[in-house]
């Protein structure tokens, strides 16, 4: 059985924790300083460490704190360090050869997996020098594991897999508003978002195409054509795009800071 232990108990790593709460061969433990997670790890039953005792006795260490936090806590855990730790941070930006800085002595890994994980549909890409195998069984656990061979390529995970659902619930989130106009109060508005987004991924479920999809909503004149004409002429395709690349850019930002 492996020890994994998580350093910062906020959103990453209660989707983490609670994706791999099924899985019997994982011993879990958290650390944080935030008494409402440390209040959720109890309610979860989730053993609570100090930071030592966090370091010294798992076989693998989650670091799911915000970047600003890293360089303090490397500071704070370097000292009880052991050689074959396994250390996987999943902050955006801080980049591998920052990571091996401050830690040095333990084996460093970026991974970078999005709230899908939550569910075991998580996405993670991940990027190391050392041996991947056991980080990939517990991210394929989690979802699906990506190995990048590109350490710049996780600032574009980081945008288009880890922010970008944030994207999506904001247009499920207008869609939603604009269904309140339509719904009588005794009908769930949730239980029509869900249908009518379950029926957009039976279609491509199915592996059609993409623009086979379009075509066969709109005809010539006709009411989607309008909807979609709007969208082209907002050049809104490039600003989601360009929204993508913002978070990307922050990313790199966020490794410089
Ligand atoms: N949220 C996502 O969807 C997502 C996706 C991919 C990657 N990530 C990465 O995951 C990391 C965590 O993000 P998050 O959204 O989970 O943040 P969060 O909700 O703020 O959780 C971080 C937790 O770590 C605690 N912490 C910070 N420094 C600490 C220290 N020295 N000792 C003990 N606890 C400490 C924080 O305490 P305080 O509240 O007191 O500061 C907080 O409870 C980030 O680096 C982010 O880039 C997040």
């Amino acid at each position: 059985m492996s020890k994994i232990g998580f350093i910062g108990c906020g959103h990453m790593a209660k989707a983490l924790i609670k994706g791999l709460k099924s899985n019997k061969s994982y011993e879990l433990f958290g650390h944080d300083r935030n008494t409402k997670n440390l209040a959720w790890l109890e309610q979860e039953k989730i053993p609570f460490c100090s930071l030592k005792e966090i370091c010294q006795e798992s076989d693998i260490l989650m670091i799911c704190v915000k970047p600003k936090d890293m360089y303090d806590l490397c500071s704070e855990m370097r000292t009880y360090i052991g050689n074959e730790l396994k250390i996987v941070s999943v902050a955006a930006g801080t980049t591998l050869e920052n990571l091996k800085d401050a830690l040095p002595g333990g084996k460093v890994y970026r991974a970078m997996p999005n709230i899908g994980a939550k569910h075991n549909l998580g996405i993670t890409s991940i990027f190391s020098y050392e041996e991947l195998n056991e980080i990939i069984e517990i991210f394929n656990y989690l979802g699906k594991a990506i190995v990048v061979e590109d350490e710049d390529k996780i600032n574009l995970h980081t945008s288009l897999i880890g922010s970008a659902p944030a994207f999506y619930f904001e247009i499920i989130n207008e869609f939603e508003h604009r269904l309140s106009e339509l719904l009588p109060d005794d009908v769930s508005k949730r239980d029509i978002t869900l249908l009518f987004l379950t029926s957009l991924i039976s279609a491509i479920q199915n592996g059609e195409n993409l623009e086979d999809l379009i075509q066969s909503i709109k005809s010539k004149g006709g009411t989607t054509e309008a909807g979609l004409n709007h969208l082209y002429e907002k050049d809104f395709i490039n600003i989601f795009s360009e929204a993508i690349d913002a978070a990307k850019n922050r990313a790199a930002d966020l490794s410089m800071d």
